[in-house]
């Protein structure tokens, strides 16, 4: 069994986080039950990388459950958790990450992940897809297709697919309806305020908070930033959007106008430079930076480090840059994702939703790889319809069936 990680020793600590996770998940509680006499993916070999905290851990275990062989890593080093780590190691998965990786250890334990050759890959953000079509695409001759957790990653796969390069089908988890409209918008939501009010200890409440985009997950986050008694400001490029954010209350307006408004900004556009040094050398002294779109390049961070004539962290997990003009600006996280990279990440209930679309996508991949094109797939509505189903139940909720009279109305003209 290979890995790299930091400390066995740590193994209890992780399996008591992932117990808590196991308890407020119900819909992979019953995959786990499900897999453990079914076996479906007894012998398959399955490279992923997504957040390594306790969630991803439990998603992990599942699988193992249904005899997949895993082969682990993160998607950022930031998000890794070592007890996590130690105790997958502990339960027999192979796992190599480590937190707080450098750049050249990350790549490397990306590489170590699909070292087995992978039937199928999961990925968060496109790293390991991203490996198997660039420097080593041996790794990808038994890969029957993979399944993408994220809208960034989607965005790099449909480059992919659009140039012909695309070597195997990927399925497309993040556009699931039982995915972006929960995950993307209550999870991401939900856990940026989190993220943000534990690592400031300030009062959301009174403030003006910028949010750039407002697409699934900035508006779970103006939504809540709303509720905690901001007043919220959205900048968009989409005049639909722009004009839904209106009409759901918001001020809507140009970065460079937001930029001498606002106290606290988020970035979740998927984009770069959202918000470029031009903009925080007109902002008010001591604004919070944070980013909450998939990868570090909303705030420009290389930008804000060549530009400040200082750099001193003013609390665990914030930077201050003083700039040229004699202001500061505070960045989170160093501007990754600031509710995994400085959080705890989405809500158990939450990725249980999501990882529930992971499980079943995968196993679509498992029964018909041979059928599918070299292409981004959408998830069947079956899959949701499945999952949104067995998570009202878990709530012990009933809905209503249409009637065969109801269905001739609706079916007639
Ligand atoms: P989306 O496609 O629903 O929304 C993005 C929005 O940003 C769109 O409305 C687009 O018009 C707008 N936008 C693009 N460029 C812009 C610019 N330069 N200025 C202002 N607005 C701009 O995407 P979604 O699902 O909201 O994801 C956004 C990012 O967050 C992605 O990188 C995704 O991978 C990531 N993500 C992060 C999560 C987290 O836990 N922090 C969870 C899920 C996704």
């Amino acid at each position: 069994m290979n890995y790299d990680i930091r400390d066995k020793s740590l193994a209890p600590y992780g399996h008591t986080k992932i117990e808590w996770v196991r308890n407020n998940m119900p819909l992979l509680r019953g995959f786990e039950e499900e897999f453990r006499n079914a076996k479906p993916f007894d012998g398959v070999r399955i490279s992923l990388s997504i957040h390594l905290e306790p969630k991803t851990a439990y998603l992990c275990k599942v699988l193992a459950a249904g005899g997949a062989q895993m082969s682990i890593t993160g998607s950022n080093s930031l998000s890794t958790q070592d007890d996590v780590c130690a105790a997958l190691v502990d339960d027999g998965l192979s796992v190599f990450a480590y937190h707080g990786a450098t750049d050249e250890e990350y790549a490397r334990h990306i590489e170590m992940a699909l070292e087995h050759k992978p039937n199928i890959i999961i990925d968060d953000g496109g790293d390991l897809v991203g490996l198997v079509h660039g420097k080593r695409p041996d790794l990808a001759e038994e890969c029957w297709g993979g399944c993408e957790e994220t809208t960034t990653g989607i965005m790099r796969l449909k480059a992919m697919e659009r140039d012909g390069i695309l070597k195997f089908p990927m399925l497309a988890v993040n556009d699931a309806d039982c995915k972006h409209l929960f995950d993307n918008r209550y999870g991401t939501g939900q856990s940026v305020w989190d993220s943000i009010m534990r690592n400031t200890n300030l009062i959301v409440a009174s403030k003006t908070v910028v949010v750039a985009g407002y697409g699934w997950c900035s508006r779970g986050i103006a939504m809540r930033a709303a509720a905690l008694g901001a007043r919220v400001i959205v900048t968009e490029i989409d005049p639909i959007k722009a004009m839904e954010a209106k009409m759901d209350g918001y001020d809507v307006m140009k970065m460079e106008q937001a930029a001498p408004l606002g106290d606290i900004f988020i970035s979740a556009t998927g984009c770069m430079h959202t918000i470029t040094v031009e903009h925080m050398l007109t902002m008010k002294d001591r604004a919070i930076l944070a980013n909450a779109g998939h990868f570090n390049v909303e705030v420009d961070m290389i930008g804000l480090e060549a530009a400040a004539i200082e750099k001193k962290e003013s609390r665990a997990n914030i930077m201050e840059y003083t700039l040229p003009n004699g202001k500061s600006v505070n960045v989170i996280g160093e501007g990754k994702l600031v509710n995994i990279a400085a959080g705890d990440g989405h809500p158990a209930e939450i990725m249980d939703l999501s990882f529930a679309v992971q499980i079943m996508s995968a196993q679509y991949v498992l029964e018909h790889h041979s059928e599918l094109p070299n292409a981004v797939i959408d998830v069947s509505s079956e899959i949701d319809d499945v999952i949104a189903r067995r998570r009202l139940k878990a709530w012990g909720i009933e809905i209503d069936e249409l009637t065969e009279e109801q269905k001739a109305y609706l079916g007639s003209y």
